[in-house]
């Protein structure tokens, strides 16, 4: 595999457009390594044991906890048409998952290695992160027929710190088309946003539901968005305030990728009112230094 440069260039094309496609980053077999991780993960999995989100009429609240708690585990999030009116699996499990999260990054040796190679590290670097943690991860499926809309967002909205300084890394597993739900962004709209609008914790301690939306979400037109159908193997790096959405995925072909977040600590305080917190007694592993390290 060639040498990987994040050049001047590069980070000048990122800064200008708020998202960045690198083609080849990496190989057809570091790709097929974490699929092949991913469907160990998938196969040891017992839905029974995750199916708490199936309940009806307690959904909201169970979906509420199993979220909340997913900040140190591997956890398994159903789409929804995989699940009949009763809230039951209707289709096998590998073609019937949206996600899985949040700890791929912490807890499995081929995430790992990625998430925290040089290569990687090397990009941080010369988008001038001094101390970055990575708060979360997650291997997304958006599976053949059924794999679902994202809709128009930044991600700030979600994983909030002050100053903001945040960027989402996304690497497609397999081709990514327009067919099988292709990221679409709104070139330099990170340049226009402020954080508006908040996913934040509700805070009315216990209440349901757990988390809240506050402000208001200026959108943009679709026809604003430009889509971005990259190779198996490309990395999109995301602005924290670019705007992005994906369609369905009704095609026959699956687009999975593995994706995670970037925030700074140097100088820069994740906020308390943001759903994921570090587990009990830790802190975000440091992208800088061995996994083990904290911030
Ligand atoms: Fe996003």
């Amino acid at each position: 595999m060639k040498e990987f440069k994040f050049t001047q260039a590069h980070k000048e094309k990122f800064e200008e457009d708020g998202f960045l496609a690198l083609e080849g980053f990496l190989s057809e077999t570091e790709c097929d390594k974490l699929r092949g991780e991913c469907m160990k993960i998938v196969d040891e999995m017992n839905p029974e044991e995750h199916n708490t989100v199936f309940s009806t009429d307690k959904h909201e609240q169970m979906e509420s906890n199993y979220l909340l708690t997913s900040n140190d585990k591997i956890r398994f999030f159903w789409e929804k048409e995989a699940l009949d009116e009763n809230g039951k699996l209707c289709l096998p499990k590998h073609q019937a998952l949206n996600k899985m999260g949040h700890a791929l990054h912490i807890l499995s040796d081929p995430f790992r290695e990625v998430t925290f190679s040089e290569k990687m590290q090397s990009i941080f670097k010369a988008l001038d992160f001094v101390k970055p943690a990575i708060p979360q991860s997650m291997y997304i499926f958006k599976p053949a027929k059924i794999g679902g809309e994202v809709n128009r967002h930044i991600d700030a909205t979600f994983l909030y710190s002050d100053p903001l300084k945040l960027v989402g890394v996304w690497l497609a597993l397999e081709d990514a088309t327009l067919n099988n739900g292709c990221m679409w962004f709104v070139p330099g709209s990170h340049k226009q946003c402020d954080v508006t609008y908040r996913m934040v914790m509700n805070p009315v301690e216990g209440a349901r539901p757990a988390t809240v939306f506050e402000g208001n979400m200026k959108h943009h037109d679709f026809d604003d968005y430009k889509a971005v159908p990259v190779k198996k193997g490309t990395l999109v790096l995301i602005h924290g305030m670019v705007h992005h959405r994906s369609n369905r995925n009704t095609s026959e072909s699956s687009r999975n990728i593995y994706t995670f977040h970037v925030t700074e600590t140097n100088d820069s305080k994740w906020s308390e009112r943001n759903w994921l917190q570090p587990a009990n007694g830790t802190k975000f592993p440091l992208l800088y230094e061995d996994s083990n390290a904290t911030s």
